[in-house]
């Protein structure tokens, strides 16, 4: 293995379920990669699903299970990558508290997903202390590697510049503890659901990566098309086709540029277009599969892993916590 960069990568994923086509097109393909040239930390965030998912909190625990599955199936390698559980790292909740004395109340009520989620999920009340310190969390979560290159969504954009200001805050309160962190945008064009509306869990509209093969024809032969395409002799616009995106992530370049001259001609049928990518994905998802299977009939495994991956995570959290201690001198 070559040299690894000194520089440290975090980003963390909440336990929200099995993982769907938007987790590996938007995070695991760049974690993949990332994992061969950086010390990467990627940890389930248990403590940020609480913050929306308190009044359900049982579920947390078998999410947890599924998402640690779906990082050992797709590739990520404990060898490589430090792969932990948020809440088994307690550190993070005394950097989470220390942090919470220095930050300026209107930062946070200003952060725009604050504001969107408390309306979105009204029924849900997130108007509490924890759900407002969302971003002081994920602040914590960074911070306590030292990690500078946190590969994210633009999603969370306002959530890293948030954690930036905080990094500068408390380095002039208590001295140069922490580096700045750098946001790794990871750009890559938005998957349609099965309903045509961005892919997300809480949409259930998502195609799930241990999703079996017969499940995943089923999900994506009925999807609407291009809707000029009423009839077979209708051409169509690819970029104005749901199923497309699909075909973005997932199909080549060349076989693309292929399928898009046949639509725009009527020259090929939707479901010869679907079926691309229908059997690519599956094909794509075949040593996933495998894997998966495995690890769900040998879950101990997958708890020694992430047991691993804790305690990896705790020894660097206790150092950081140290240094954080003597800056701050209590
Ligand atoms: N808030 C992130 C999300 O919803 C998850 C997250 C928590 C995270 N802590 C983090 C991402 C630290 C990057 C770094 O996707
Ligand atoms: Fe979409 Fe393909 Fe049908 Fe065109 S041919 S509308 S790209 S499914």
């Amino acid at each position: 293995m070559t040299e690894k960069k000194q520089q440290i990568v975090l980003s963390g994923m909440r336990p929200t379920g099995a993982c769907h086509l938007g987790h590996l097109v938007g995070a695991f393909r760049n974690w993949l990669k990332l994992q061969e040239k950086y010390q990467c930390y990627y940890s389930i965030v248990t403590w940020h699903a609480l913050s929306s998912e308190y009044h359900n909190s049982k579920v947390i625990r078998d999410y947890t299970f599924e998402v640690a599955a779906d990082w050992l199936s797709v590739g990520l390698d404990p060898e490589k990558s430090v792969l932990f559980v948020q809440s088994d790292v307690k550190e993070h909740a005394e950097l989470h508290l220390l942090l919470s004395m220095i930050i300026p109340l209107p930062w946070l009520q200003r952060v725009p997903t604050f504001k969107e989620m408390k309306k979105e999920l009204a029924e849900k009340d997130l108007n509490t202390y924890g759900f407002l310190g969302y971003p002081v969390l994920q602040t914590a979560d960074i911070l306590i590697y030292k990690a500078s290159i946190v590969p994210v969504g633009e999603d969370q954009a306002y959530h890293l510049e948030l954690a930036r200001e905080i990094t500068r805050r408390f380095n002039r309160f208590f001295g140069n503890v922490f580096p700045e962190p750098q946001m790794l945008l990871t750009e890559v064009p938005k998957l349609a659901g099965t309903d045509g509306r961005k892919m997300s869990k809480s949409f259930g509209n998502a195609i799930l990566m241990k999703d079996p093969p017969e499940i995943i024809r089923k999900k994506i032969s009925p999807m609407t098309t291009d809707t000029r395409r009423k009839r077979r002799s209708d051409p169509g616009e690819p970029d104005d086709c749901p199923v497309f995106t699909l075909h973005k992530s997932f199909v080549s370049k060349e076989k693309r540029e292929e399928l898009t001259q046949g639509c725009r001609t009527a020259g090929i049928g939707c479901v010869e277009c679907k079926n691309v990518v229908i059997e690519k994905i599956i094909a794509d998802l075949s040593s996933f599969r495998e894997k998966r299977k495995y690890y769900e009939n040998h879950p101990e495994l997958v708890w020694d892993t992430l047991e691993n991956g804790n305690n990896k995570a705790r020894k660097k959290a206790q150092k950081t916590m140290e240094e954080v201690r003597t800056a701050i001198g209590i």
